[in-house]
């Protein structure tokens, strides 16, 4: 299939199997700018590695445009990697070809001479990537950090600035702007991430990689849904859907040593970090880990409770389906008389989707800003 320009490629984007919905775009304009930068500093040998990809704009473009010898990606979201699958196979005609999609570490980075991000979200993120660009790729890399101007801020240059003697912001187009990021300082010590903090109030040391969500912090939702967390039955199989680092499955197992626990989440960062805040307080044995979207690889009626404080962010903007689509997963795989504990901002209307996805569902706590709620799965046990 003949593919020689962005236009070929971005308007067949999709996002699936993420939310799909028509405010919700499957790339924007700094894709199209890192590309355009891109091009004028790539030539033949240079070594290309895109992290942050959301659905494969960046890839599948660098693919038409750049020419890309071999070409390397990273992306955090399991569902941003079968995006880009299955977009390929829509575009190029083949779900794996002229790419290969790698963890961050230094298989990622080894012979990188260019780099295209997509800003992360939080400065702890940018932070963890360009150490691991300073650490494994060349002294001769150069780094192209693309976001939206209204969501970058300052502290992202003095992040880069840190790991790079050059960071030099580029003119904005279309609300997008590119920093240029070159001179790397040099990795020396050993990572910083994860980064593991105790939470004295909770008596939990907590392992944190830089785009997990709360960071090494209790999240003031979960910390309401800890609460009753003593009450709870003791399952067989719960599960911590959407564990972020963790914290929910390591203090059920901790407080439920009968049962056997899953975190999971579609995070390549959050399972390593739960699998690491089960290992260092010694619950290793008790909890697993899975990365998945929603557990689409688990199968129907497994578990007997589930523990959840879902997402409300979709990307940088706001999106009840993200939180409705781990509603209706925890349905389908909670066993008939099994519990869902939900935890959710006062505002956020899941009551319905809790009663039709799951079943009965009651009010168990409510403060000045969360409601936690039990729904029981509907059907004959
Ligand atoms: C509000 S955070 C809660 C994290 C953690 N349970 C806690 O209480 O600190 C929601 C989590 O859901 C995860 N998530 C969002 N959509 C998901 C999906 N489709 N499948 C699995 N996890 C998802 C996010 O990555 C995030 O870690």
């Amino acid at each position: 299939m003949a593919v020689e320009s962005l236009d070929d490629v971005l308007p067949k984007l999709r996002r699936r199997p993420d939310v799909e919905a028509p405010n919700l775009q499957a790339w924007d304009a700094t894709d199209r700018l890192l590309l355009d930068t891109a091009a004028e500093l790539m030539r033949p040998g240079l070594g290309l590695t895109v992290i942050g990809d959301r659905y494969g704009a960046l890839t599948l473009g660098a693919l038409a445009v750049l020419d890309p010898g071999a070409l390397k990606v990273h992306q955090d979201l399991i569902t941003g990697e079968q995006a880009l699958r299955l977009n390929a196979a829509e575009v190029l005609g083949n779900a794996g070809a002229g790419f290969t999609q790698l963890p961050l570490g230094p298989e990622l980075l080894e012979g990188a001479g260019l780099v295209l991000l997509q800003l992360p979200k939080t400065l702890a993120e940018l932070d963890q990537i360009a150490e691991a660009v300073v650490r494994h790729a060349g002294p001769d890399v150069v780094l192209l950090a693309g976001g939206r101007v209204k969501h970058m801020s300052l502290g992202m240059n003095a992040v880069l600035e840190r790991h790079f003697s050059s960071v030099t912001p580029q003119l904005a187009r279309q609300k997008s702007r590119v920093i240029a990021a070159s001179g790397p300082r040099g990795a020396g010590g050993p990572e910083r991430f994860p980064i593991i903090e105790h939470l004295a109030e909770i008596e939990l040391d907590v392992a944190a990689q830089g785009a997990v969500f709360a960071g090494p912090k209790l999240d003031i939702g979960t910390r309401f849904l800890l609460t009753f967390v003593p009450s709870m039955r003791a399952a067989q199989h719960a599960i911590d859907l959407g564990c972020g680092t963790g914290i929910l499955a390591a203090m059920y197992a901790r407080q439920h040593p009968g049962s056997t626990v899953t975190a999971t989440d579609q995070s390549a960062a959050a399972v390593a970090s739960a699998l690491a805040t089960a290992g260092i307080n010694g619950l290793a044995g008790q909890v697993r880990v899975l990365q998945d979207d929603a557990m689409a690889t688990l199968a129907a009626g497994i578990a007997d409770l589930i523990l959840l404080n879902p997402p409300f962010h979709v990307g940088a903007g706001v999106h009840a389906g993200a939180g409705l689509k781990l509603i209706e997963a925890a349905g389908r795989v909670l066993a008939p008389g099994g519990e869902l504990w939900t935890v959710f901002n006062r505002h956020l209307a899941y009551f319905p989707a809790l009663e039709r996805h799951v079943g009965p569902t009651v009010v168990k706590g409510q403060n000045s800003k969360f409601t936690v709620t039990l729904s029981t799965r509907r059907g004959l046990r």
